[in-house]
């Protein structure tokens, strides 16, 4: 509610309130003592001195009358004839008739046609009818008052209704610009991680085209190490992860000279150490996608060593992400399991083998009981 609304709520003050009344008799020694009886009060007096004029007084009145009075034997129409019509213009004014004693039937006609309130025989006692006068006044004022609050409450409740529309009406619009503002998010969400995706494989098989003889094995990888962290309860998030970083964990050897990554023969020193250098480019390389989780780092720690004999950085235990522990596993299992230019597939049995035979040494014993399990509980097909 604003300042100017509470000025509204004010009553008007009815010590001060002006009421205004018309009297119509054909006599003006009546019209002067209803004058000189109603002088002490706050009152506007208007006269008149038959039915008709009475009518138009009221037809062309500035403000409401709160009391109309009038004799019932005139010329022109009666008080009767003039309140049923008066009645019609002003319902809320309280109407007097000045009655003969003779004039019973007119009393009655007066209360059933006309709506009048009261009747006064003339002569009248000048006190009983002041009271009466200020008695109505005060009923009339806690009319008007009454009638004003309704009309402020009806006004307040239209306002507020009013208000309730337009704030539904602003919160579905709103709801509706949101929940098309979030389609149109999840739809462009939807859209990059199909480019991611296509990223992802597409780097993956620029690799394999420089090694056709490690084909397959970045998939074959991410397969194997999503299936570990999921035994091992890891979060949606991290198994993401792990398969984005286990599809691209050797990005890095497309730095690395074919001639030596298809050597059939052992390697030298050097070569080894060239090849070595495949976790620094794929950290380098991959550091440009904004993936929403550390794939880049992943990467760099998959050839890292519980017991720090890995490389490149010679990490321990704790201190190789919980991901590249895993990718180090896995990449171990299928590069054993599978043929290479330098010797033949040893299979999963020696690749299980191997890795419980270091576990606790080179590969994490959580990570090897894992992969145990899923190799008991679904066949060696299941684990590569
Ligand atoms: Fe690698």
């Amino acid at each position: 509610m604003g300042m100017d609304d509470t000025k509204d709520l004010e009553l008007p003050k009815t010590s001060k309130h002006r009421h205004s009344i018309l009297i119509i008799d054909d006599e003006d020694s009546i019209l002067n003592a209803f004058k000189r009886i109603l002088a002490d009060g706050d009152y506007e007096v208007h006269t008149a001195s038959n039915g008709l004029e009475g009518l138009n007084k009221l037809h062309t009145a500035q403000r409401p009358y709160s009391l109309i009075i009038s004799d019932q034997r005139m010329p022109v129409m009666s008080g009767v004839q003039f309140f049923t019509q008066a009645k019609d213009i002003f319902p809320d004014a309280i109407r007097i008739l000045l009655t003969g004693y003779a004039d019973t039937d007119a009393v009655i006609d007066a209360i059933n046609k006309g709506g009048v309130h009261l009747h006064f025989t003339k002569p009248w006692h000048d006190e009983e009818l002041l009271l009466y006068i200020k008695q109505s006044f005060s009923k009339v004022e806690i009319l008007q008052e009454n009638k004003r609050l309704i009309e402020l409450i009806k006004n307040k409740n239209d306002e507020l209704l009013e208000l309730k529309k337009t704030l539904e009406k602003r919160t579905r619009d709103k709801t509706d610009d949101l929940l098309a503002q979030t389609e149109k998010l999840k739809e462009s969400y939807k859209k990059s991680q199909i480019i991611l995706d296509g990223i992802v494989k597409t780097l993956s098989k620029i690799v394999e085209t420089r090694d056709p003889y490690t084909s397959g094995h970045e998939e074959q990888v991410a397969k194997i190490a999503c299936k570990i962290a999921k035994e091992m309860k890891l979060s949606e998030e991290q198994i993401a992860a792990i398969h984005v970083a286990a599809t691209l964990h050797d990005i890095g050897k497309i730095s690395v000279p074919s001639e030596i990554l298809t050597k059939p023969g052992r390697l030298s020193d050097l070569e080894r150490e060239i090849i070595k250098t495949h976790c620094k480019v794929a950290r380098d390389i991959i550091i440009n996608i904004e993936f929403p989780y550390p794939v880049a780092e992943i990467i760099f720690q998959h050839h890292e060593r519980m017991d720090g004999s890995g490389y490149p950085r010679g990490l321990k235990g704790d201190k190789i992400a919980i991901e590249a522990r895993i990718i180090g596993a896995a990449d171990v299992i299928d590069a054993m399991a599978s043929y290479r230019p330098y010797r033949p597939a040893l299979g999963v049995d020696a690749a299980i083998e191997e890795i419980v035979k270091f576990k606790g040494i080179t590969y994490d014993p959580a990570v090897v009981d894992a992969c145990l399990k899923i190799y008991k509980n679904t066949g060696k097909n299941k684990l590569h």
